[in-house]
């Protein structure tokens, strides 16, 4: 599949995002360039990072030096919550490491520990979607009753949730919860959070002749749940990324579903 045509999901503002992201988490220094760049060699049009990765320039070097155009990867990083009151010294920090003068996503990495900060912090982010410094902005890791404070102190619901996901923390009631808000389900973890050796997951996997974490990325892209798999290993970046030319049966999604138990 052409990657400009993978599946994306609507945010505010005109902003697709890709389904299939990469995640970086712990992959630094020349390892998380090669991973990076490699990813992009694969078909990946959107890497999640964070300022507190250590990564972001390696991030932006790889985007740079794979020769593809700044607007055909969507680029996600997030601010660390003890940076309160030094939010936009921190996006323009993030900015100047990656090289770039606007992400596609900029998010609060995990609710702040003062839970009076949140609202201030919300309101900094939307200031620097504003000026175009982040083209959506949203949180990670908050709960609904967190999403809902923001919205009622703002009325601007946060772009995007990322949060842990997979089968076996599958919630039907907490992904409705995101959107009946009109906040993008994002899940992190799909590998550390499964077991891969699941007879479920291996049988739905024999069956499309796929790797189970083949079947774990497809069941959230099925789910319309943004998912972003890590790794830094070439053979398994380029076949995470090859999950175009399978899709699950509604029965195998309620199987992988059950898996939550
Ligand atoms: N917002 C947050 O608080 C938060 C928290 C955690 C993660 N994240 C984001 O989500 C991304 C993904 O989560 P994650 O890194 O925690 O975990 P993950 O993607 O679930 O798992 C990564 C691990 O799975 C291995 N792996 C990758 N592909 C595999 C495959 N096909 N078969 C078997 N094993 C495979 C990787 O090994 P190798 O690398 O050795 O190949 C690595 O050890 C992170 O990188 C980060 O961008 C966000």
């Amino acid at each position: 599949m052409d990657p400009l045509d993978q599946p994306t999901v609507g945010l505010p503002g005109d902003v697709r995002m890709p389904l299939l992201g990469f995640g970086t988490w712990q992959a630094t220094g020349e390892a998380g360039y090669a991973a990076v760049l490699a990813a992009l060699d694969a078909g990946y049009r959107h890497i999640d990072t964070a300022a507190m990765y250590g990564n972001e320039a390696e991030v932006g070097r790889a985007i740079r030096d794979s020769g593809l155009r700044r607007e055909d990867v969507f680029v996600t990083t997030k601010l660390p919550p003890e940076r309160v009151g030094r939010e936009r010294e921190t996006i323009e920090a993030s900015l100047r490491a990656l090289g770039m003068d606007h992400v596609d996503l900029w998010l609060i990495h995990w609710p702040p520990s003062a839970p009076s900060d949140s609202i201030p912090m919300w309101r900094e982010l939307l200031a620097a979607r504003d000026e175009n410094l982040a083209r959506a902005v949203g949180v990670s890791n908050y709960g609904t009753a967190q999403i809902d404070e923001l919205i009622q102190a703002t009325e601007e619901n946060p772009a995007v949730n990322q949060i842990r996901w997979g089968p076996s923390l599958y919630d039907r009631q907490r992904h409705a919860e995101h959107r009946n808000r009109g906040v993008v389900l994002e899940g992190y973890s799909p590998f550390k959070t499964t077991d891969l050796a699941d007879p479920v997951l291996t049988r739905i996997a024999a069956a499309h002749d796929v790797s189970p974490a083949q079947v774990v990325l497809r069941w959230h892209i099925d789910h319309e749940i943004v998912v972003i798999p890590k790794s830094v290993t070439p053979e398994r970046i380029r076949v995470n990324a090859d999950v175009w030319h399978f899709s699950l049966t509604a029965g195998e999604m309620r199987d992988i579903d059950a898996l939550a138990g």
